[in-house]
């Protein structure tokens, strides 16, 4: 049986993460979470008072970046390093939700971490999430899904999640992320948030997890 590269994109919050996950799992394959990358970009930037609108910061920042993914020796989850770190949960948080979308808007920042996703890639069996996956970093990946929902859908989603892990965020504040990302990240010049021609589109808003995981599972039963 061939293997084959999953690219899903889609709006911020949709699932796309824990789906992507879930998918990857069930097919055997690794899953590579390209957000976590400019998140922990942007948490070296916050981390070091380095502005990434500033080519100078950003020829400093990108120099000492080294981010990683490793297994947890438990769960067996990949977890996202930072110049040796472990700094799973610290990128979740809002300061770094708050901040990701103007790093990620800067060409210098996307041109080192794309080639690092494209290296991460290049032998199939990969599920990747993000937001030009199925564009930029792997255009010719044998399936594409666009994964959308509704912003109320999202916003409510991202506050349970956070709140499993502790964190109690307002549910305006969390929507007012979402919508200000989406905007940033649909508008900028370098990879911009689109949905490509040939990707499957899949409306979240009124399916369960088992039923978004089983669709694109299925779609990728008929390409392999
Ligand atoms: O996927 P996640 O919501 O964790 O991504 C955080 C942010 O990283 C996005 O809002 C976007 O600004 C940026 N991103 C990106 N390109 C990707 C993945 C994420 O620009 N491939």
């Amino acid at each position: 049986m061939g293997k084959i590269v999953i690219a899903i994109d889609g709006y911020s919050g949709c699932g796309k993460s824990s789906t992507a996950k879930a998918v990857a799992k069930d097919l055997g394959y690794t899953y590579i979470d390209s957000g976590a990358m400019y998140r922990a970009a942007t948490l070296h930037f916050l981390n070091s008072y380095l502005s990434p609108s500033n080519p100078h910061d950003v020829e400093k920042g990108l120099k000492d970046l080294e981010i990683e993914f490793h297994p947890n020796p438990d769960s067996g989850e990949q977890e996202t390093y930072l110049n040796g770190l472990n700094v799973e949960k610290e990128i979740r948080t809002m300061r770094v939700s708050e901040n990701v979308s103007n790093l990620a808007k800067e060409k210098e920042i996307r041109k080192v971490l794309v080639a690092q996703q494209k290296k991460l890639g290049k032998s199939k069996g990969v599920v990747m999430d993000g937001r030009d996956v199925g564009s930029v970093i792997f255009p010719d990946a044998e399936l594409k899904v666009f994964m959308t929902a509704d912003l109320e859908t999202r916003a409510y989603r991202r506050q349970q999640e956070l709140l499993a892990k502790g964190d109690l965020v307002d549910l305006e504040e969390i929507q007012k992320n979402l919508a200000e990302r989406d905007q940033i990240d649909s508008t900028r010049e370098e990879g911009p948030l689109i949905k490509v021609e040939d990707a499957v589109e899949i409306d979240t808003s009124n399916l369960n997890f088992a039923e978004q995981v089983a669709q694109i599972v299925d779609l990728a039963q008929q390409k392999i």
